[in-house]
């Protein structure tokens, strides 16, 4: 028997050293230590020794047992060491890994995120406003009548229920003065949608961002000064800012906002802009002779258009992945 259990642990020796793959050497241990493996077959032969034999016997039975499990652990801490596959080919770690690609905000969305954590950082705060609206608040409410011939560059889409699409942001304005009494200063972006024919630079639906600000004393310089910082901080601290004069039935006097294109070498509109009309204050019942404000409007899309030099507005509407991954 001790003969045997010799034999054993020889031939165990050498199965254990010879073995390349972890995954086998579970195995292995089961054919040599498992509860009807070879050591515990030979060992039952203890049974037909004499009492002085299985003293001997038991000692070198336990000697070969713990022998044995020291080898097999010193393997499988040596073979897990060594990054295998399946085949035993090592794995080259240096080798790129496999990433979850993961997806990025709209450009719009950026711009518009950008524009109002601007404003934000000069007081305004952030809302929200309807994008099916009533003709009072798209129309009337802002000194639009019926019969006036700017009612044609703020034409929309009409709904069978009486109400329409909004065509600009500037609703937004009377539903906030409507509620709250100045001091205020609120910018509010959201989708306009008007009957444009599409082509590079229209679309029937974009985005606008309007801001307003109504408190006691606020004048033409505050709007100067507070769209010169927008521009400076959005385009850059070089940027040329010009106002020219321009008609919204909504703000008097009123301007358009260009910067100037070094790439295009001109003068680009972004925005229109004025001092509130009284006509709007009192149509939401605020004292146009204690309080003036001012009020602005810019296309999304146009300042996207502007910052990253996209030629054509319909890649924002288009989900191409090819053009959107690049923001
Ligand atoms: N609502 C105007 C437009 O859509 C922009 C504007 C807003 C002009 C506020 C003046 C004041 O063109």
């Amino acid at each position: 028997m001790i003969q045997a259990l010799k034999q054993l642990e020889t031939e165990a020796r050498q199965e254990i050293s010879a073995l390349s793959e972890f995954e086998k050497l579970a195995d292995l241990k089961i054919k040599y230590l498992g509860r009807k493996g070879l050591f515990v077959s030979v060992s039952s032969r203890i049974s037909e020794l004499t009492p002085e034999e299985k003293k001997f016997a038991g000692q070198e039975m336990n000697r070969v047992k713990k022998t044995l499990e020291a080898l097999f652990e010193s393997k499988e801490e040596s073979l897990s060491k060594v990054p295998s596959t399946s085949s035993g080919i090592k794995t080259d770690i240096t080798m790129p890994g496999t990433f979850s690609s993961s997806g990025n905000l709209h450009p719009l969305t950026q711009v518009t995120m950008e524009v109002v954590d601007i404003f934000e950082r000069l007081g305004f705060s952030l809302v929200d406003g309807p994008e099916v609206e009533t003709e009072h608040y798209n129309f009337e409410a802002l000194n639009i009548p019926l019969n006036h011939p700017a009612r044609d560059s703020f034409d929309t889409f009409y709904l069978d229920n009486g109400k329409l699409l909004r065509s600009q942001t500037s609703t937004v304005q009377i539903r906030v003065m409507e509620k709250v009494k100045p001091p205020l200063k609120i910018i509010a972006p959201g989708k306009v949608f008007r009957p444009d024919a599409t082509d590079a630079t229209h679309s029937f639906m974009f985005h606008q961002i309007e801001g307003l600000m109504v408190d006691e004393g606020v004048s033409f310089a505050d709007l100067k000064g507070v769209l010169f910082a927008f521009a400076r901080e959005f385009f850059g601290p070089k940027t040329r800012v010009r106002f020219c004069p321009h008609f919204f039935p909504f703000t008097e006097p009123s301007a358009d906002i260009d910067i100037w294109s070094e790439k295009r070498n001109d003068w680009l509109e972004i925005l229109g802009a004025g001092m509130v009309h009284p006509n709007v204050l009192k149509a939401v019942k605020i004292d146009s002779e204690k309080y003036t404000g001012f009020a602005f409007g810019m296309g999304v899309e146009r300042l996207a258009m502007l910052k990253y030099g996209v030629e054509d507005i319909r890649h924002f509407f288009e989900n191409d992945v090819r053009f959107l991954r690049q923001f």
